[in-house]
């Protein structure tokens, strides 16, 4: 068991390198008081609980201008949060922090302080509260999710599956004592916010997956794997995910003003509430005919546009999408309308729906 003495070793060279070589994230910004605002830390926690640092840094500024406090956002349509959410994925997340912010404002008219009140809010877990109460109200509350989980493993030189519960329990219990540490030194700028954000920084930066810069790594000279050289072993690369591939097959109409038809997904499951061009989706291959007989329209109707391999993190969708010159039958009963570029541009798109209704193709898919 790594001593105490160590422990102090490694908290105060993190945050050391932290305050010198932290990037300079939109949501780190603190207000004339010096601190952290706590709604937008609550934004932003929940942005990045399964997305990337660099899409959710296009993606916050113009969601808390749009929403610039939490009585603004538990007060908005969720429509226009879903508006804004879009190109982040997994727009669960949007839902729960919209009622989050109802919540807040409800029970306690504010973002509330400590790990307890924050967990018991919609969307937050043990990781998203520790961070909001470490980092904006100084709470000694240990955070963990994969970057802290290598990390860990690695600074102890510890082989266990790093997916395995009690993997988990014991980073969450390391992760504890070594956060309990930071906030007894209170030196040189340590404390329990930045002692986490730096172990996050450290996971992103450095102490990263398949390549860990140990020559750049503040506690390297703590570090048990780094010693025994055994840092790309550790943790044991994991099996490659299981992605069944979903299939889609689009229908993209067009009217004689140059609106198309959208469809509002259902508002669970993939992509909920999103809009689309009227759609069927399968967990094998849709054939033309398949496409024709269910949307009511002549196979002569639909001409094949494009087909396309997408990637969301858990699955892949092989998409096809076909033009037709008529709308197909029930349009109106099935809950379509006809909307403009500019009346698309403000309901709830992903990325893929973006594409496919407004094309050209705006990149990698990762909602
Ligand atoms: N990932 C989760 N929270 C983060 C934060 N505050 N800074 C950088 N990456 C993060």
């Amino acid at each position: 068991m790594p001593s105490a003495e160590r422990d102090r070793r490694v908290v105060r060279a993190l945050c050391a390198w932290f305050a010198r070589d932290q990037r300079d994230l939109p949501w780190r910004e603190t207000r004339a008081d010096g601190r952290r605002d706590p709604y937008r830390s609550l934004v932003s926690e929940i942005m990045l609980q399964q997305t990337q640092v660099a899409r959710v840094t296009e993606k916050f500024a113009p969601f808390v201008e749009r929403f610039p406090t939490v009585h603004a956002l538990a007060a908005a349509p969720i429509d226009d949060v879903l508006a804004l959410w879009s190109g982040l994925g997994y727009y669960r997340r949007a839902r729960s922090l919209h009622r989050c912010a109802q919540e807040i404002v409800d029970r306690f008219g504010d973002v509330p302080e400590n790990t307890e009140d924050l967990q018991s809010l919609p969307g937050i877990g043990r990781y998203t509260a520790g961070a909001i109460a470490s980092i904006v109200f100084d709470e000694p509350a240990p955070i963990v999710d994969g970057n802290v989980v290598r990390v860990l493993l690695r600074i102890d030189g510890q082989d266990l599956d790093p997916k395995a519960p009690e993997t988990a329990a014991h980073c969450w219990d390391r992760a504890d004592r070594l956060v309990r540490v930071a906030s007894r030194s209170r030196t040189n700028g340590v404390s329990p916010g930045v002692f986490n954000e730096a172990m996050m920084e450290l996971g992103a930066l450095v102490c990263t997956p398949r390549s860990p810069a140990c020559d750049r790594c503040p506690v390297r000279g703590s570090c048990a794997a780094h010693r025994e050289g055994r840092q790309h072993e550790i943790p044991r690369p994991k099996a490659a995910p299981d992605r069944r591939t979903l299939h889609m097959a689009a229908v993209l109409v067009r009217d004689a003003r140059g609106r198309v038809l959208a469809e509002q997904r259902p508002d669970t499951g993939l992509w909920a509430g999103l809009w689309q061009p009227p759609t069927i989706e399968s967990g094998s291959e849709i054939r033309k005919a398949m496409v024709s007989k269910h949307f009511g329209l002549a196979s002569a109707a639909l001409s094949r546009e494009n087909a396309f391999l997408w990637q969301t993190s858990h699955r892949a969708v092989r998409v096809v999408a076909y033009a037709s010159d008529r709308a197909p039958a029930d349009s109106a009963a099935a809950g379509r309308h006809w909307l403009s570029r500019a009346q698309l541009g403000r309901r709830a798109l992903g990325s893929l729906q973006r594409k496919l209704l407004l094309g050209p193709p705006t990149g990698k898919g990762t909602a």
